[in-house]
């Protein structure tokens, strides 16, 4: 792979073909996806749904660009926000979805400040870049943009010098996907909550990880009672197609005036007609709580199987987002893994997280073909070979 900048260390597979949980590699070996492509193809690979909308909208229309009207935005829009409480912005991405997010939180404030959390990730350009609290993104790029502060996660005891007067947003991941799968804890985030209203400045609930179903609800932060001003979607929002959204409550929308904000791709019909559908299979009739089923049973299988392991810290997570936390960095791990047929993630700052996003779909059957390898594979391979 010569021809490509090598911005990713990439395992020696090519996959060639996935239906449903199951992905097929160029020479033909087979695997469980519990990567979902990172918390991307929560519907399956080749959801044949998915798959008919698609067709069909390429058929009709492939672009049309922003400049007419698309009522299969509206569509969208209203799928993601039923009662109508939140306006939608639709990007290409997640790092989009965010840009966006800030840049609305600093007009509708007129305020310079945004507060992140270390260990988040919201994204590769600079003023997600700007918020992601994890140095080894951030640096060799200059200077980063002004009035951005990065505050401690789950911790409460600084939030008034944090978050003040001059705070136009406060962003946060409601579980740290990149950063390891942590969860924010309810009492933070209430408390966080708190303090932005106090202050006035506008709550941004990161979602492009979390969203979508993973956790067991439409969005993260309905595990609490959280009231973000801001989500931000990405990821699943389209099962590979790529697409993402910036979702503010509507009293922000006298903001995002005409000329204020915009993308050529953005909300595409392509990527949109997949999006129509994945919302429509996420309000299925108890999809969710299959979801939430899943997770425990999941969960509870590694506790069991897993957990006892002297190399296993924690297992961690809600829904079918988990991480189980090894005292170690788990590279070779990860290979063994594969070869044992099962593609999950890393994460965390040493890389010490097994992080595992199987599609929502996935079968109690595939649940406990993966628990089975990660037992034999985790428990048997000498850490830090
Ligand atoms: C929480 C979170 N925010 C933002 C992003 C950036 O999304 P994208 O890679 O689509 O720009 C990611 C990607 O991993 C993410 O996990």
């Amino acid at each position: 792979m010569n021809s490509l900048f090598p911005t990713y260390q990439r395992f020696p597979i090519e996959l060639v073909k996935g239906i449903g949980t199951r992905v097929i590699d160029q020479s033909g070996n087979e695997y469980l996806d519990f990567t979902s492509g990172i918390g991307v193809t929560s519907f399956g690979h080749g959801n044949s749904r998915i798959k008919a909308a698609v067709l069909q909208q390429l058929s009709n229309i492939w672009h049309t660009s922003n400049l007419f009207e698309s009522s299969l935005q509206e569509d969208v829009a209203k799928k993601l926000i039923p009662d109508g409480s939140y306006a939608v912005y639709f990007a290409n991405s997640g790092a989009e979805a965010n840009e966006a997010a800030l840049k609305l939180a600093r007009k509708a404030t007129g305020r310079d400040g945004i507060v992140s959390f270390q260990n988040s990730f919201h994204g590769r350009t600079f003023g997600a870049m700007t918020a992601t609290g994890q140095p080894k993104i951030r640096d060799g790029f200059g200077s980063l943009l002004p009035h951005f502060t990065c505050g401690a996660y789950n911790d409460g005891s600084r939030l008034t010098e944090l978050i003040t007067g001059e705070t136009a947003a406060v962003i946060l991941e409601i579980i740290q996907g990149e950063g390891g799968v942590q969860p924010a804890e309810t009492a933070w985030l209430l408390a966080v909550a708190h303090q932005a209203k106090q202050t006035g400045a506008l709550l941004i609930v990161d979602e492009i990880q979390t969203g979508i179903g993973r956790t067991g609800k439409k969005f993260a932060y309905q595990h609490s009672s959280l009231e973000p001003d801001i989500i931000t979607v990405a990821k699943a929002l389209g099962n590979g197609l790529p697409v993402g959204a910036m979702l503010g409550k509507k009293t922000l929308v006298e903001s995002f005036g005409y000329g204020s904000h915009g993308s050529t791709f953005g909300g595409n019909p392509v990527s949109l007609s997949a999006a129509s559908i994945v919302l429509d299979l996420l309000h299925e009739p108890g999809f969710l709580e299959e979801v939430q089923a899943k997770g425990d049973y999941f969960r509870a299988a590694l506790a069991q199987n897993i957990a006892k392991s002297p190399h296993v810290e924690t297992v961690r997570g809600e829904g079918l987002m988990l991480g189980i936390v090894m005292k170690e960095p788990i590279k070779t791990q990860i290979r063994e893994l594969q070869k044992q047929g099962l593609l999950v993630l890393t994460a965390g700052k040493t890389k010490q997280v097994v992080r595992i996003l199987p599609p929502l779909t996935v079968s109690y059957d595939e649940i406990d073909q993966a628990v089975a390898i990660l037992e034999d594979t985790l428990l048997s391979v000498k850490i830090g070979e």
